[in-house]
């Protein structure tokens, strides 16, 4: 059994992990230096709106890219934020509601008829939810936001030909994902997509079951993307470990106090915790890499599960099929 099984089963063990993970011996693949910059490009973010997505985006802009923080909150105020932190003027926010799936068409035709091409996506935004919630699609919501929501966006956007591939650099397409991935045993093929019940003590397994959808999804990406010898485009994923962020928004009235002191005390700040993604965005030693995934900032083997192709396989074929049967564009 691996080192993070049955870790992430319940709100307590996750934080104990989430924390213990932070004082092991990790070895940094790097730093990124003064010269390593993004003006001229192009990113868009979801989710950042809070935590760790807004923390990036303060840092995209501060690196000089064209930020577009796509977010279901907060807009324009967290975008006033970004510029006055990062001195960047180009920051501009777009909405999307990641659980309404016709918000992400329109978020897509909207970045491409006002802004053109975008040269890096950072799929940010999640949720731990309380308990099972139905959308109006009927699915689960928090299975939609994690998991589904992003395999809709990405493939929007590569249909739509949202990404700049005609100058010489390699799109950049990043999943915030977690440590939580290599918790569950194994798929759900028989059930998948259908709605089922679970209340708090179960939603932390469920995240991190969606974050395991999610990053054989990021891989299989990555597969479909690179078939050759050439690097097309580059997929990332990282974990950034225990953020003090409002992830645990949803927990019990009771529990909050605590949370906050022991997310205040123990887990890293957002500006601290978004190293990884900035570095997978900006870090010139990613360049051409067809994929990767770090745990803070080492490098690190997702999950044997997640990096199966034939699990790859079946989640493609089973999300289109259950995109298709609920008549949702992708
Ligand atoms: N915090 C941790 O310890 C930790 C550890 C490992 C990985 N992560 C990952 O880090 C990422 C960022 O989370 P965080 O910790 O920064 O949490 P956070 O502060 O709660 O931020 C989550 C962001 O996602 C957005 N979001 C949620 N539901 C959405 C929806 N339906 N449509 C559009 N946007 C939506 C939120 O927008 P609103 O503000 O409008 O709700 C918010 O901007 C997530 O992928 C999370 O899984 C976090």
């Amino acid at each position: 059994m691996s080192d993070s099984k049955n870790r992430y089963n319940n709100p307590f063990s996750a934080t104990i992990k989430g924390i213990s993970d932070l004082f092991k011996k990790n070895e940094r693949i790097g730093k990124l230096s003064e010269d390593e910059r993004l003006d001229g490009k192009r990113v868009l973010i979801t989710g950042s709106s809070s935590g760790l997505g807004l923390a990036a985006a303060k840092e995209l802009a501060r690196l000089g890219a064209e930020v577009i923080m796509a977010a279901r909150s907060g807009i324009p105020g967290t975008g006033e934020d970004v510029k006055a932190a990062s001195g960047n003027q180009n920051i501009y926010m777009l909405f999307v509601d990641l659980s309404d799936f016709e918000t992400i068409g329109k978020l897509i035709t909207k970045v491409k008829e006002t802004f053109g091409k975008i040269d890096i996506l950072i799929c940010n935004a999640a949720i731990v939810s309380r308990k099972a919630r139905l959308t109006k699609y009927g699915l689960e919501e928090m299975f939609s936001v994690n998991f589904l929501a992003k395999f809709i966006l990405v493939n929007l956007a590569l249909k739509e030909k949202l990404f700049r591939t005609d100058d010489g650099a390699v799109p950049r397409i990043i999943f915030v994902s977690s440590e939580s991935h290599r918790n569950p045993e194994s798929f759900e093929w028989e059930t998948f997509g259908e709605f089922r019940e679970y209340g708090m003590g179960k939603s932390v397994e469920r995240y991190g079951y969606y974050k395991l959808l999610m990053t054989t999804f990021a891989r299989e990406l990555s597969r479909r993307l690179n078939p050759g010898e050439r690097v097309n485009y580059s997929v990332f994923a990282h974990c950034p470990g225990p953020v003090n962020s409002n992830i645990a928004r949803e927990a019990p009235k009771i529990f909050r106090p605590m949370v906050k002191v022991v997310f205040g005390i123990f887990f890293r700040s957002p500006e601290t915790a978004c190293e990884p993604l900035v570095f997978q965005a900006a870090a010139k030693q990613q360049e051409g890499l067809r994929w990767d995934y770090m745990f803070l900032m080492s490098r690190k083997q997702i999950d044997d599960k997640a990096s199966d192709p034939e699990n790859g396989r079946m989640l493609w074929e089973k999300t289109e099929r259950l995109l298709t049967e609920n008549s949702i564009s992708f």
